[in-house]
């Protein structure tokens, strides 16, 4: 796939992101809720890192963020975003932004299948998304969006000159990643990129997911509320849990040996990993929405099988053992590991 990019668009080095004590919040109820809760997480230049959690869990939210894009009446009420050689984009404006939506971040969005204008045909946006970074050179833009679509297994002619509602499911998907790489963007953020999609079109999606991000050099991150999607993909798992980063680490770990409950509640509650219908037990309970959200202890108590006293009381810090951070009193407790506060000590002494 790389022989026919031009230098220009071969990258010499992935671009890394760093999210720090991010909070992202709505107003509800007469107050401002967190969607998103001093959530700290780094997209490892060239892997792809998977964000898991239930529908509501602010993955959305966070990813949004990342493009200083989180929706009216949302505020960024704390934290930062750097990606490298862009900067802290929670600072940036106007054209500052322009350089990140796109040319910076390619984002798939969640529903990306219906997101098309139906009376323009697939070409004509493409040439509008270019037009609207100022490309001038449309002919090469075509180009690049023929090589894409052809690179994803689909007839370049035919989707250029198709509307969208010539287009099944999978074809629609295969489009949005297009557009979220024709202007050679350097991190890939696909929100749900299989969710509406049937089993044989998600595998497809997956395989192009894998592909592009190996041979376009990319920092990619997968969003899903199916952590047999993140498990499939992911080189590093991150679960969130009502706007908090509850466990965080490298995806064969994390599927072998959870150590958080919300992530272990996940995994038994994932058929393709015991491959055994019967054997899946769905998690109890639902996710709370802002307004429920518990404003103190830990957010998952009222569903957790392993709730102590002190969980109503205090919120569990991170912990880091084994290249894992995790956010459980039971889970510290039984691995007999470092606060996240102490582990830097010790790395900065
Ligand atoms: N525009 C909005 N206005 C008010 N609340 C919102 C808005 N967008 C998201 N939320 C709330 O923020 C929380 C997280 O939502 P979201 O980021 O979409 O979660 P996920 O992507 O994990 O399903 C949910 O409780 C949702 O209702
Ligand atoms: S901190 Fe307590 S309530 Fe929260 S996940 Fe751990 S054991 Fe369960
Ligand atoms: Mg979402």
């Amino acid at each position: 796939m790389t022989a026919h990019l031009t230098a220009a668009e071969q990258r010499t080095r992935p671009a890394g992101v760093a999210v720090s004590d991010l909070t992202v919040a709505f107003p509800a109820g007469g107050r401002e809720l967190p969607a998103v809760s001093h959530v700290s997480l780094d997209l490892t230049p060239g892997k792809i890192t998977g964000l898991v959690g239930e529908s509501g869990s602010g993955k959305s939210t966070l990813a949004l963020a990342l493009m200083n894009a989180v929706p009216k009446p949302g505020l960024v009420t704390s934290g930062s975003v750097h990606i490298d050689g862009i900067g802290n984009v929670l600072s940036l404006t106007g054209s500052g932004l322009r350089r990140v939506r796109g040319p910076g971040i390619g984002y798939v969005f969640q529903a990306s299948q219906n997101s098309l204008n139906p009376l323009k045909t697939v070409g004509k946006q493409l040439l509008d998304l270019g037009r609207s970074h100022g490309e001038k050179n449309l002919r090469g833009l075509l180009r690049r969006a023929r090589e894409l679509i052809e690179d994803m297994g689909l007839d370049a002619v035919r989707v250029l000159s198709s509307y969208q509602h010539e287009l099944s499911g999978g074809m629609r998907q295969r489009v949005g990643i297009v557009f979220a790489l024709l202007l050679n963007a350097q991190v890939l953020v696909l929100d749900e990129p299989t969710t509406a999609l049937d089993m044989l079109s998600q595998a497809s999606v997956l395989e192009i997911i894998k592909r592009v991000h190996r041979d376009l050099g990319l920092t990619t991150l997968v969003i899903s509320h199916d952590l047999g999607v993140v498990g499939e993909l992911a080189d590093r798992t991150v679960v969130m849990y009502a706007g908090r980063v509850v466990e965080e680490g490298e995806t064969q770990g994390i599927l072998r040996d959870p150590r958080h409950p919300y992530t272990r509640g996940l995994l038994a509650a994932m058929p393709r990993i015991t491959g055994d219908l019967e054997l899946a037990r769905a998690l109890p309970g639902r996710p709370p929405d802002l307004l429920t959200i518990p404003r103190a202890g830990c957010v998952f108590r009222e569903r957790c099988p392993l709730a102590m006293p002190v969980c109503a009381d205090s919120e569990p810090p991170d912990t880091l053992s084994g290249g894992r951070r995790f956010a459980c009193f039971a889970a510290a407790g039984s691995a007999g590991a470092t606060s996240a506060g102490h582990a830097e000590t010790e790395a900065a002494s």
